[in-house]
């Protein structure tokens, strides 16, 4: 057995080369492609990211007007596709109709099965950065008993998607820019972060050479649990459950006694041992669009302030180097645009399926790639003989 590195949770194993995403965690830098994410989320859109961690290169006006044409042409779900939703029970949580209808696509689109043709691995690309919010949006709409909303293509990606989840027929939409631009940034953010648990999914399930869209749900499946995207939903849950600030040192306490397992959701990270960078633009973000809403008031805003501030305070965090990740903020935030809890993951799959895309598009396409095959420590029974079930004693 001594031939392998053990390496339980692989904090010390790099599964690959890749020129996509750099994070600093001691510093807390995150880099798409070489650019802060800070200057992105401010100055860019989410198409231009996507077009960046697909391509490598933010692209000229010329080839991002291209791009949004390109993507915009694959917004619609197959018609069949409808029937699947009505398949769940109405109250199914959204992330499992996701895992479900993503995984279906493949049904859908055999001839992305072909990952050694070029063409039809950009569009397998294009059809899932294009699909999944009008996924997303249905499994909300299902969710609340609403009609489907079909795309509007005349609407940028966030304005779109907007409309999607909260137009209804008997009244007239009006895309809210405040809201898309959050929106927006939201899904920056969100969209790439190296080998976290989903995109090593999505790597070992597209290494054998499988459909993507099998892969991207494989991927989904794993950023459901609240130790990865799940902690939006759960970071709200907690905050909810403290309800006033003078409860926080109760919960503090119990995040720091290990014969508790409570943690505090949306606090530290397995990468950042500094200030999550994009915690800090969340923060800065509810802010504006609490602001903007007059609820800059907000008691779960108020809860999670001054939580953050007892938190950074403490020995234990502070010994730990336990910060404020990205999901610690972005619940309020989704709440506050209107989403309900269940659909905080589901936003974070949307963003993330161009960085699970982008990862493996770079695996399929690297000359050395081979099937992710890990190996084990064995500590299990040494051989034995088998014996007939009567003569077990
Ligand atoms: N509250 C209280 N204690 C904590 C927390 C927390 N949120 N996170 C880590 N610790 C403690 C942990 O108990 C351990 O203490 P000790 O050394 O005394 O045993 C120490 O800090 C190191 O923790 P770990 O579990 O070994 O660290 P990890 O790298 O395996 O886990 C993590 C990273 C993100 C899963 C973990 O910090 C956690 O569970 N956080 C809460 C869930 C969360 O917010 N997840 C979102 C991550 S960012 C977005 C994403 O990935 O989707």
């Amino acid at each position: 057995t001594g031939h392998f590195t053990y390496d339980p949770g692989f904090t010390s194993t790099a599964s690959c080369e890749s020129q996509i995403t750099y994070i600093d965690g001691d510093k807390g830098i995150l880099l798409y492609r070489g650019y802060p994410i800070d200057q992105l989320a401010e100055n860019g859109d989410f198409l231009e990211t996507c077009y960046l961690l697909l391509y490598g290169e933010l692209p000229t006006a010329a080839e991002k007007a291209d791009f949004d044409y390109r993507v915009t042409r694959h917004t619609m779900l197959h018609e069949q596709m409808n029937r699947f939703f009505s398949g769940f029970r109405r109250d199914a949580h959204p992330m499992a109709v996701m895992v479900g209808v993503v995984g279906a696509l493949s049904a859908f689109y055999h001839d992305s099965t072909d990952i050694s043709d070029p063409y039809q691995r950009m569009v397998a690309s294009l059809r899932m950065i294009a699909k999944m919010p009008t996924i997303a949006a249905m499994a909300y709409k299902y969710s609340v008993g609403q009609p489907f909303v079909y795309p509007d293509n005349a609407l940028d990606f966030s304005a779109n998607f907007l409309k999607m989840c909260f137009s209804v027929p008997c009244e007239e939409y009006k895309p809210n820019p405040i809201y898309a631009k959050a929106m927006d940034r939201i899904f920056i953010l969100h969209a790439d972060h190296e080998q976290n648990a989903s995109t090593s999914t999505v790597r070992l399930a597209g290494s054998s050479g499988a459909n993507p869209f099998a892969c991207i749900a494989a991927g989904i499946a794993c950023l459901w649990g609240p130790a990865h995207g799940g902690a939006n939903e759960a970071a709200l849950n907690m905050l909810q459950e403290i309800g006033t600030p003078d409860r926080i040192p109760e919960f503090v306490a119990r995040a720091k006694d290990k014969n508790d397992p409570f943690r505090l959701m949306g606090f530290g990270h397995r990468v950042y041992k500094n200030y999550d960078p994009r915690a800090r633009i969340m923060q800065q973000t509810t802010h504006e669009v609490l602001g903007q809403l007059g609820m800059s008031n907000d008691p779960l805003l108020q809860v999670a302030l001054e939580l953050e501030k007892i938190a950074l305070s403490d020995e234990y965090f502070i010994e730990r180097k336990l910060y404020p990740n990205i999901d610690f903020y972005s619940g309020i935030t989704l709440r506050a645009l209107g989403f309900p809890k269940s659909m905080f993951t589901v936003l974070f799959a949307v963003a993330r399926t161009v960085g699970w895309i982008a990862q493996w598009k770079e695996m399929i396409e690297d000359p050395g790639q081979r099937i992710g095959r890990p190996r084990q420590l064995y500590i299990g029974s040494p051989q034995r003989e088998y014996i007939p079930v009567n003569a077990r004693g």
